[in-house]
C-alpha cells in the first residue's frame, strides 16, 4: 500500500481518483482536514473500503511513526501543504508551520521507518515528495523557461516555504540516502478545486454574477496544466523516477491571466448563457495587483518527457471545456465548500482592493 498525505484536497484527491482508475493497491490518506481538505472529494473510494483516511497533522511525527508502523506502505506521496499564495501573503505562519516543518517531521519519521526497513523493500522504497514551480521565482517576458538547473529565487512566503522543502527532500537523499524524488509542477487547474484560486474562483463568481476580478494588469503569465496529467507524472515519476532526481512538470500552456478569464467567460456564454443576453466578460474588474505578483512562470518538461516518456493529454482548451462543465455539474460539491470561513476569506482579500 502506498502512503498520501494531503490527498483530501485538489491534486492529491484527483491523484486518489486517477490512483483507482488503474490500480487496486490500497491508499492510506493522513490529512489534517485544513479548510482546504473535503473529505467529500474522495468519499466514493472511502466507502468503497479502498482508501483510508486519518485525520492528523504531517508535524505530528509520533502519528505518522505509528500509521507507518502499522501500515508499513512502500511509498510515501506528500502533497500536504497550504498552497495559496494570497493567504500566505496574509498569515505565513502557517505555511512555514506546515511547508517547512511539517515537511521536516514527516521525513524524520520516514527516515526512522525506511531505516528499519528489510534490505530488498528498503530499496524499493520511495518518497515522492510534491512540489511548484514557483519555487524558481519570476521570469520575464524572453527568459527561457524553468528547468530543473535554474536556480531557486522564491518570491512569496509560500514559494519560499516550498523551496525550504524541497531543499530538506534534496538534503534527506544526499546525507541520509534516503530514496527521494521530487516533482515541480506548474499551475493546475480542473474539478476539484478550492474556489479560492483563479479558475474555480472566476466560474463560480461568473456565474453568481459577481465581479470577476483581476490583479494588476492582467497580464500576468502562468503555465496551465490539467490536473489529471499531473496525477499521471506523479504516478510515473514513482514508478520510473531516477531516485534523487527532480522532474519539472508542465504543460507548455502558457496563457495570459486575462486570457484564462475571457476564455472561462466565452465558455459560460456557450454552455450558459446569462437570461438578459449579455456577456460574461461583462463581470470583469480590474483590482489592486497583488504584493510581489510572480510576472510570468514557464516550465521545460523536457526531461520528464525524454525520462520517463510523460506528455500531457489535454489542452487549455479541452482541459477548460472540461473543468467549466464539472462545475456545471457539481453544485453540491461546489455549494458545501463556500461555508462561512471560505466568506470569511473572500471578504479578507477582496474588500480592500
Ligand atoms: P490544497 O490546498 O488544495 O490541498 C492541500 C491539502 O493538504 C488539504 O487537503 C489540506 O487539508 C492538507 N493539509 C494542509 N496542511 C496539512 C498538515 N499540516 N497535515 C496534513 N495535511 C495538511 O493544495 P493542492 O493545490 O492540492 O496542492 C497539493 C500540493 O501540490 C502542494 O504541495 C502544492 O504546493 C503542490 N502544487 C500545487 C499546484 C497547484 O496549482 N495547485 C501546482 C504545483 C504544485
Ligand atoms: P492563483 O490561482 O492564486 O495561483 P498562483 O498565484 O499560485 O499562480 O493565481 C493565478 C494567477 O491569477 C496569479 O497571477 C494571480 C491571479 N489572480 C487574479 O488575477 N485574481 C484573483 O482573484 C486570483 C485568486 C488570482
Amino acid at each position: 500500500m502506498i502512503l498520501i498525505t494531503g490527498a483530501a484536497g485538489f491534486i492529491g484527491g484527483n491523484f486518489i481518483h486517477h490512483w483507482f482508475d488503474k490500480s487496486t493497491e490500497p491508499v492510506l490518506v493522513l490529512d489534517k482536514l485544513t479548510y482546504a481538505g473535503n473529505p467529500q472529494t474522495i468519499a466514493a473510494h472511502l466507502d468503497a473500503g479502498r482508501c483510508t483516511l486519518v485525520q492528523g497533522d504531517i508535524a505530528d511525527r509520533a502519528l505518522v511513526a505509528q500509521l507507518l508502523a502499522e501500515h508499513q506502505p512502500r511509498a510515501v506521496l506528500h502533497f500536504a501543504a497550504e498552497s495559496h499564495v494570497d493567504r500566505s501573503i496574509h498569515g505565513p505562519g502557517e505555511f512555514i508551520q506546515t511547508n517547512m516543518v511539517g515537511t521536516f517531521e514527516l521525513l524524520e519519521a520516514v527516515r526512522a521507518y525506511w531505516g528499519a526497513m528489510a534490505t530488498e523493500a528498503k530499496a524499493a522504497f520511495r518518497f515522492l515528495h510534491v512540489s511548484t514551480d514557483e519555487v524558481y521565482g519570476s521570469l520575464s517576458e524572453t527568459d527561457p523557461a524553468f528547468s530543473e538547473t535554474t536556480a531557486y529565487a522564491p518570491n512569496s512566503p509560500y514559494s519560499a516555504s516550498k523551496a525550504g522543502s524541497d531543499h530538506l527532500v534534496r538534503a534527506y537523499h544526499h546525507t541520509y540516502g534516503l530514496p527521494t524524488l521530487t516533482t515541480n509542477c506548474s499551475n493546475n487547474y480542473g474539478p476539484y478545486h478550492f474556489p479560492e484560486k483563479l479558475i474555480p474562483l472566476m466560474i463560480l463568481n461568473a456565474l453568481d454574477g459577481k465581479p470577476l476580478p483581476v490583479y494588476g494588469d492582467g497580464l500576468n503569465i502562468r503555465d496551465w496544466l490539467y490536473v489529471r496529467d499531473h496525477c499521471e507524472a506523479i504516478q510515473q515519476v514513482l514508478a520510473k523516477g531516477r531516485v534523487g532526481e527532480t522532474y519539472n512538470v508542465g504543460g507548455k500552456n502558457e496563457v495570459r491571466n486575462i486570457d484564462v478569464v475571457t476564455t472561462i467567460c466565452r465558455k459560460l456564454d456557450e454552455l450558459r448563457p446569462k437570461a438578459d443576453g449579455s456577456r460574461y466578460e461583462a463581470q470583469i474588474t480590474y483590482v489592486a495587483d497583488r504584493p510581489g505578483h510572480d510576472r510570468r512562470y514557464a516550465i521545460d518538461p523536457s526531461k520528464v518527457e525524454r525520462e520517463i516518456g510523460w506528455q500531457p493529454a489535454e489542452t487549455f482548451e479541452s482541459g477548460i471545456d472540461k473543468t467549466v462543465r464539472w462545475y456545471l455539474d457539481n453544485t453540491v460539491w461546489t455549494d458545501a465548500v463556500r461555508t462561512g470561513a471560505y466568506r470569511d476569506w473572500v471578504a479578507q482579500n477582496y474588500a480592500a482592493r
